[in-house]
């Protein structure tokens, strides 16, 4: 199976975390040795949102600002790719292309950001669509996608399974409600359900769940 993983930046890099690192090399080393072709998209977490709030410090206009946030997550990147070693194709690359040259190596693809405008949820989309993949997981700060903001709601309801049309609607009732729980941006929801990639959310503080999530078992929110 082709499997992008989307490692959440809150769970690796807010702050760092190099036991939880380790874990996702092993993980994605694991899927490897099980025959699977992996490619991994790692966040920003709060230090891109760090360097991003510097960047608009030092007046940096907004393409400026997604550089900076674009080269943290790299450094997030690399950090695995260090970790990886042979399995790894040894630097993050910086395009479509490079990935999939990265993967038709038969070596584990891990990258950050791409280019400004967009987030790392739409660069694993990107990605999930050049390598033709079967699953994206996401291993997230929530256990999967609920009705409203869970850390802000008590009576947000968590949804087991959905429909990519679903998950869109979600985003359009709340679009101008403050708080949206958007677990995966919309940009990608566009592309993931255009190419119609099985997508996973799940809670990414135990990479067991995203084991789960390749296994077809239930865990987190599975979206069609
Ligand atoms: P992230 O995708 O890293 O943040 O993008 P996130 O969604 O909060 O993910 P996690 O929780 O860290 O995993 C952070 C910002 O970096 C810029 C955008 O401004 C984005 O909102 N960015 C990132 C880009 O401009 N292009 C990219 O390809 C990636």
């Amino acid at each position: 199976m082709k499997v992008i993983v989307r490692v959440g930046g809150s769970v690796v890099g807010s702050p760092l975390d190099a036991s939880m690192i380790n874990r996702y090399v092993t993980f994605l080393k694991d899927l490897k040795n099980q025959g699977h072709e992996v490619a991994a998209v790692v966040g920003g977490g709060s230090l891109a949102r760090e360097f991003i709030k510097v960047a608009a410090g030092l007046c940096l206009d907004e393409t400026r600002r997604d550089w900076a946030a674009i080269h943290v997550s790299r450094l997030f990147a690399q950090l695995f790719v260090l970790g990886l070693g042979d399995a790894g194709c040894g630097t993050v690359p910086t395009t479509l292309d490079e990935a999939q040259a990265c993967m038709n190596r038969g070596k584990i693809v891990v990258m950050g950001g791409l280019r400004p405008g967009m987030t790392t949820d739409t660069v694993a989309a990107l990605v999930g669509e050049r390598v033709k993949a079967d699953l994206l997981v996401k291993g997230s700060n929530v256990d999967g996608i609920y009705t409203k903001d869970p850390r802000k709601f008590s009576d947000a309801k968590k949804l087991d399974a959905l429909k990519f049309e679903e998950l869109a609607n979600l985003f359009d009732e709340k679009q101008h409600k403050a708080g949206i729980n958007q677990v995966i941006d919309p940009e990608a929801v566009r592309i993931l359900a255009k190419i119609k990639l099985k997508t996973m959310v799940v809670d990414g503080y135990d990479t067991a769940n995203l084991v789960f999530a390749v296994e077809g078992r239930r865990v987190g929110t599975v979206i069609t």
